[in-house]
């Protein structure tokens, strides 16, 4: 055999010998430790490792096993990875003959292991060197299989979620093999550092159709998944047209409208506008029953009365931000805001000019603090008479905390143009008079007294200078016992997804600020005068800190 293949042979010999199923599950869901670990090692086993290999002839692959003290069994045609071949590398199936042998191989501990060999022969002057030279520089068909001993719904789908909830293993298909009576279901991770770990295959006797189902829904060729991210911007126009037409709110007022009548409520073109619905259909958003569009859950967030209500953030996505992401290698280029180079003014000082667009800024901010309402019931605020929310915008997060807690008092600090905004929602929600309003700049001064302090989605639109700046006046101002509460994303120290990693560059994008991990925010805090000693998670991603001035606090860097 080509002495790649040799080589590539003794790598899953050695591979079985030296990989138990603990070693194995360790590296695919680091996660899993102590009883977890015990529990799934229970569940299945270290079955197989299998690899291709390109010899002239079959002789080649009996010589080069006999040589390790292994014998094949009957070679027999293997469909699946034809398929795969013949799709990677353009070639019709006729051209591709793999087969497939089991080799049963010794492993320390006794268990029933086996090499799964596929074969496929490139005879000298074959027009299939470039698969082979492919194949062996990917490894795209190595894998490792686990076995699960006594199959049943429940063992299989828990095994699924442990395997790609994490993360690091995603569906990459599966079905079931008809020949031998089991479900397979495959899992791939792109990074892991043994070729025979990036695909991983979960062997497991019966029929379980609705599963492989929801693992095939799951499984999203790269490709696809790279045209789908590509094309986000269209996704972003296509849900803030929504928006802009008050669609969500037309399809709950009337439930049954045909398309036609649609278009002439929105006056829009039918065929654009129908167009429109099957591509919200096709994202989750509507869901389309002969010829009618209803919500989903997801689409009914777009709605005017939704808590939360997502409508005026999706405007502002398409709207303004959608034409300073336009230019988003300028920032990443200068570092600087993008926004202020299309705008030609920082973020802050443009909507202030612009009430329109200030009021829809403000209403996006408010729509999502109602996220937030649960901050009440994490911090105990029976012995807090005065909260001030400095940089509050409409005072949304405000109300929130003092309609639950009706002996507090609220100072809301904000620039002039948001207060009226502010004062109008206070007195709708009958609390304008339990609300001092005061109209500042947080980087001069904020208001004492207070018993808790709220930044709220402030510290992300600085960068670290102006954040001391903001604590520091905030410091000075508390007394010894007022606590300092926070809200923001944070950036996960390890793989964990977050919408953080988007509000990054969003920050760069539009502000000048950035996103921080808990690490970054209490090396911030303590260069301020403040410790971290809290910290709760809220819904999206977002989380509440609560810090305490340390003894020399309000008195670190002015
Ligand atoms: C991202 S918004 C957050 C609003 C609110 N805290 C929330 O979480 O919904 C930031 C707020 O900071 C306010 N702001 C910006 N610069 C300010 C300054 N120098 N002094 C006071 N407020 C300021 C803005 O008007 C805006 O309402």
């Amino acid at each position: 055999m080509h002495p790649l293949d040799e080589a590539r042979l003794d790598q899953a010999i050695e591979f079985l010998q030296t990989v138990d199923t603990a070693a194995l599950l360790g590296e695919i869901v680091p996660e899993l430790s102590g009883e977890d670990l015990a529990a799934v090692v229970a569940t299945c086993e270290l079955r197989h490792a299998a690899l291709l290999v390109f010899p002239e002839t079959m002789a080649e692959v009996r010589d080069a096993l006999a040589k390790r003290g292994l014998a094949g069994g009957e070679a027999k045609p293997s469909v699946v990875v034809r398929e795969r071949l013949s799709y990677r590398y353009y070639r019709p199936l006729t051209e591709l003959d793999v087969r497939s042998m089991r080799i049963p191989a010794a492993v320390p501990d006794g268990r029933e292991c086996a090499i799964e060999l596929f074969v496929l022969l490139v005879p000298p002057g074959s027009a299939l060197d470039d698969v082979a030279a492919g194949e062996r520089e990917h490894d795209d068909e190595a894998h490792a299989a686990l076995a699960v001993g006594r199959a049943d719904r429940l063992a299989i789908s828990a095994l699924r979620s442990i395997f790609s909830d994490h993360g690091w293993m995603r569906p990459d298909g599966g079905g079931y093999n008809r020949r031998e009576g089991s479900t397979v279901l495959y899992f791939r991770d792109a990074d892991a550092r043994s070729h025979f770990l990036r695909r991983i295959e979960l062997l497991a006797p019966g029929d379980y159709p609705a599963i492989v189902e929801a693992h095939r829904r799951h499984s999203i060729a790269p490709a696809n998944r790279l045209l789908t991210l590509m094309t986000g911007a269209w996704t972003t126009q296509a849900i803030s047209v929504a928006a802009e037409l008050g669609l969500a709110d037309l399809l709950t007022t009337n439930p049954s409208a045909t398309i036609e009548r649609l278009a002439e409520l929105t006056g829009t073109d039918e065929d654009g506008l129908g167009r429109l619905l099957r591509f919200l259909t096709s994202i989750g958003l509507l869901s389309a029953t002969d010829g009618k569009f209803e919500l989903t859950e997801m689409g009914r967030l777009l709605r005017t009365d939704a808590d939360p209500a997502l409508r005026p953030l999706a405007r502002l996505y398409g709207g303004p931000y959608y034409e300073s992401f336009g230019h988003f290698i300028y920032a990443v280029r200068t570092g600087r805001e993008a926004f202020d180079h299309v705008f030609g003014e920082h973020h802050f000082e443009y909507f202030a000019e612009r009430p329109e667009l200030s009021e829809l800024f403000d209403s996006a901010m408010a729509s999502s603090a109602s996220m937030f309402g649960g901050v009440a019931e994490v911090i105990d605020f029976s012995a807090v008479r005065t909260v001030v929310d400095v940089g509050g915008g409409n005072g949304e997060l405000l109300r929130r905390i003092l309609r639950a807690v009706p002996h507090a008092k609220g100072v809301l600090l904000e620039r002039p143009h948001v207060l009226d905004e502010a004062r109008a929602a206070f007195a709708a929600a009958g609390i304008a008079d339990r609300c001092a309003f005061v109209s500042g700049d947080f980087t001069v001064g904020v208001p004492d007294g207070g018993d808790v302090y709220i930044l709220s989605r402030v510290l992300h639109d600085w960068d670290d200078g102006l954040c001391r700046t903001i604590l520091a006046r905030i410091a000075s101002a508390m007394h010894d016992h007022s606590r300092l509460l926070i809200v923001e994303r944070l950036l996960p120290e390890d793989r964990s997804p977050s919408l953080a990693f988007a509000w990054d560059i969003h920050m760069l994008c539009n502000v000048g600020g950035r996103e921080r991990t808990a690490t970054h925010y209490r090396k911030l805090l303590a260069e301020a005068g403040f410790k971290l000693s809290a910290r709760h998670a809220l819904p999206l991603d977002v989380y509440l800190l609560t810090a305490e001035k340390t003894e020399n606090g309000g008195h670190a860097q002015r």
